[in-house]
């Protein structure tokens, strides 16, 4: 134990569980994010970041869960097939983003566009009918009880013929022979890599164009977060999907995605490309440990 103790405060886990050396505590995070949130972020910068027209895009949301706003003017613009990750300290309002977009909020103003056309006001279900926006759900979501197969053809549930869901079932199967091979196992056998997975396709039944994941890293090894970026990098670079995510491991989120956004408190902070915020030290001391 280090000099730490001396300093009479309480012992604290830094951001993202580094080490009580390298990382300053949760509220002083926090407060400097607080003061960076400040200054803002430019409508042009975020208008600049993405590449050609937005896919999707926000202007000045307000939303929240009840009465209480939680996103206060919220700005976001991502191109077709580009990728842009979230992230910030705990309760800034990340997954509340992720919510909104997907009509999981209330929203007291502003709009919400996908592909130049106002979906504001669309229910979850129509958003991944019409609008080809899907949300992945994770942790306890798949049924456990039902086989692999069997959970994937849920992800079809709003198709107007089941047959068109086993057919893109046999489409995901094919490509995710490790998926492929476990069909008929129960679900509750996969270890959390292929549970992640199986979340992860279970939307792409319905082949949507946006895809927004919350946390893809939470909870799995090592070894499963490198197979779920893998993933994710191949829905974006092969497939084309436009992907918005929320990662608490920033440094593989902003490692990972073309756009890095700061939120803190329900507000924009900072906005760059990943690699850039990756290499900003006020990023680096703030949200990545060092
Ligand atoms: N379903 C909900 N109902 C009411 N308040 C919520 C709900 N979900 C989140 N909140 C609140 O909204 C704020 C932002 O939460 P969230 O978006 O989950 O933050 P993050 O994902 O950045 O950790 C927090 O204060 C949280 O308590
Ligand atoms: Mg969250």
């Amino acid at each position: 134990m280090s000099g730490q103790e001396d300093t009479g405060g309480t012992r604290s886990v830094g951001y993202h569980g580094g080490s009580v050396e390298t990382v300053i505590s949760v509220d002083e995070v926090n407060r400097q994010a607080a003061a960076i949130a400040e200054a803002g972020v430019e409508a042009g910068r975020i208008a600049g970041l993405a590449d050609g027209e937005p896919y999707l895009k926000i202007d000045n949301l307000r939303a929240g869960y009840g009465k209480m706003e939680i996103l206060h003017d919220f700005n976001l613009q991502v191109g077709r097939g580009q990728s842009l990750c979230l992230i910030g300290p705990n309760g800034a309002g990340k997954s509340t983003v992720l919510h909104s977009i997907f009509g999981f909020t209330n929203i007291f103003g502003g709009s919400i566009e996908v592909q130049g056309r106002d979906v504001t006001a669309l229910s979850p279900k129509d958003k991944l009918r019409s609008a080809g926006v899907a949300y992945i759900l994770q942790d306890k979501s798949v049924f456990p009880g039902m086989t692999v197969e069997e959970n994937l053809w849920m992800g079809g549930y709003l198709m107007d013929k089941p047959a068109k869901a086993k057919a893109k079932a046999e489409e995901i199967f094919s490509k995710y022979t490790r998926l492929a091979e476990r069909r008929s196992h129960p679900a509750k056998v996969l270890s959390g890599g292929e549970r992640r997975l199986l979340e992860i396709s279970r939307a792409l039944v319905m082949e949507p164009d946006v895809l927004l994941v919350d946390e893809p890293s939470i909870g799995l090894e090592p070894r499963f977060i490198d197979m779920v970026f893998e993933i994710l990098d191949d829905l974006q670079h092969a497939e084309g999907k436009t992907i918005v995510m929320v990662e608490q491991n920033a440094k593989k989120g902003l490692e990972f995605a073309d756009i890095g956004y700061v939120l803190v408190s329900g507000q924009l902070a900072m906005a760059g490309p990943g690699d850039e915020l990756l290499a900003d030290p006020e990023v680096g001391r703030l949200f990545l440990g060092g």
